[in-house]
């Protein structure tokens, strides 16, 4: 708008030096005198402000501004439902909310079916840094017996969860849903029970505190693994250009936790569109709700990258999980020294993009946790934990 005023302006300026209506008849010296004075005026304009100046941008050159389209007002396609307007507004005044504590602390939550097999370690993880944390542990279908004083009565009521179905993305809901009601919980980190960390507290707590990001994973993949789980059902307010996929291993802001309860709209579709099984395609919504919801509401608010490290490399349908040997200080070394993620598309294609991680604009390593490691693993990690976690 202030660009559209500025034009405005211009047109002002220019019929006060060309004088009103009623002076048709200039003579040939007084024309060329205007012309000039026109283009110097445009000149002048687009030389001192060579960015801003959108109308002599416009007229001197379309490629060399920033965009056009910026000072166009924006055409949407189509009429917005009352529930996307609605599911907008509320998003877009709940990002611009600061949310302050003065104790925060991270929500650390555990989606397991039972047991935490890497209880020791992370009891370990956690030890010393007792004010900055708290735990929440969703487990679906046994309960746990915790080894740890961090762990005792942090259950919370759970329920079922079928793989690949809406269960999951409820499980995660709820375990936001309880870690929200903690004021001082500021950034929230969904984990597995195959998860285990990769640095120390203090190294965790900075990268998730001191930026205003969440790491959700979410890119476009055009495969049979990606869009062609896309259904059509989801129109209008899912377009498949808007469809993404990724990792549901999720760590993000208080903003972001609290839009992800807000919404009713989205995620209806997703429970209602997003099925295994749906229209003979198998769609899962954990690995699609979220990403495409961050994408269309806060697209520049997510890092696209989960911070928990997995390894796809082998190619098959599940991702590498670590046995006993398989932990080494080299091998721990080797995933926190990663500083780029790599998305493959599926299908023939096989595409891979990769991209640097950045955080707050800096070269990072990406991963703050990895996953799968098979129990059997604990013993190694814990030996080695004190010296991989140096930063
Ligand atoms: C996060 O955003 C707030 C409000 O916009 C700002 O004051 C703060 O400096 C930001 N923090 C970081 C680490 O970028
Ligand atoms: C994440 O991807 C979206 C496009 O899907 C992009 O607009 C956004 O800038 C990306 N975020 C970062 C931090 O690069
Ligand atoms: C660590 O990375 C190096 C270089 O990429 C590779 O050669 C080596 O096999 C890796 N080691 C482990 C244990 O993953
Ligand atoms: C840990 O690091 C120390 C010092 O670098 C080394 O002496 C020790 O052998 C390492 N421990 C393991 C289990 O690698």
């Amino acid at each position: 708008m202030k660009t559209a005023q500025g034009w405005r302006l211009g047109i002002g300026d220019i019929q006060i030096m060309t004088g009103p209506r009623h002076r048709p008849q200039l003579k040939r010296p007084m024309w060329i005198i205007v012309l000039v004075s026109l283009v110097s005026f445009f000149l002048i304009g687009s030389y001192v402000y060579p960015r801003q100046s959108y109308a002599a941008c416009y007229i001197f050159s379309s490629s060399g501004c920033k965009s056009i389209s910026e000072w166009l007002p924006p055409t949407p396609s189509r009429v917005f439902t009352d529930e996307e307007i609605a599911a907008r507004v509320v998003s877009r005044d709940l990002l611009k909310i600061s949310i302050q504590s003065k104790n925060p602390k991270i929500a650390f939550m555990f989606l397991t079916p039972g047991s935490l097999p890497f209880e020791k370690l992370w009891d370990k993880f956690f030890h010393g840094h007792e004010d900055r944390f708290s735990i929440y542990i969703h487990a679906s279908s046994e309960k746990p017996r915790h080894v740890s004083r961090y762990f005792v009565d942090r259950d919370i009521r759970s329920e079922k969860v079928v793989w690949g179905t809406i269960s999951m993305v409820d499980a995660e809901r709820r375990l936001l849903a309880n870690a929200l009601q903690d004021p001082d919980n500021q950034h929230f980190v969904l984990l597995s029970d195959s998860c285990v960390p990769l640095h120390n507290f203090d190294y965790v707590y900075n990268y998730l505190m001191d930026t205003n990001m969440s790491f959700v994973d979410s890119f476009e993949d055009p495969g049979p693994h990606g869009n062609a789980r896309y259904s059509e059902h989801m129109l209008p307010e899912v377009e498949k250009k808007d469809f993404r996929k990724g990792a549901q291993w999720f760590s993000m802001k208080r903003q972001h936790a609290l839009i992800v309860l807000a919404d009713n709209l989205y995620y209806s579709i997703f429970k209602q569109y997003c099925k295994p099984g749906m229209e003979g395609r198998n769609c899962y919504a954990d690995e699609h709700y979220l990403q495409t919801f961050f994408h269309m509401i806060d697209p520049i608010g997510i890092a696209n990258w989960s911070v928990t490290h997995v390894d796809w490399s082998e190619g098959k349908w599940h991702p590498k999980s670590y046995r006993a040997q398989d932990v080494t200080y080299e091998l721990l070394k080797n995933i926190t020294s990663i500083d780029k993620t790599t998305h493959v598309t599926s299908g023939e294609k096989k595409e891979t993009q990769i991209k640097q991680c950045l955080w707050n604009g800096m070269k990072r390593p990406c991963y703050l946790f990895a996953r799968k490691f098979y129990p059997e693993a604990l013993d190694n990690l814990m030996h080695l934990f004190s010296n991989y976690t140096t930063v």
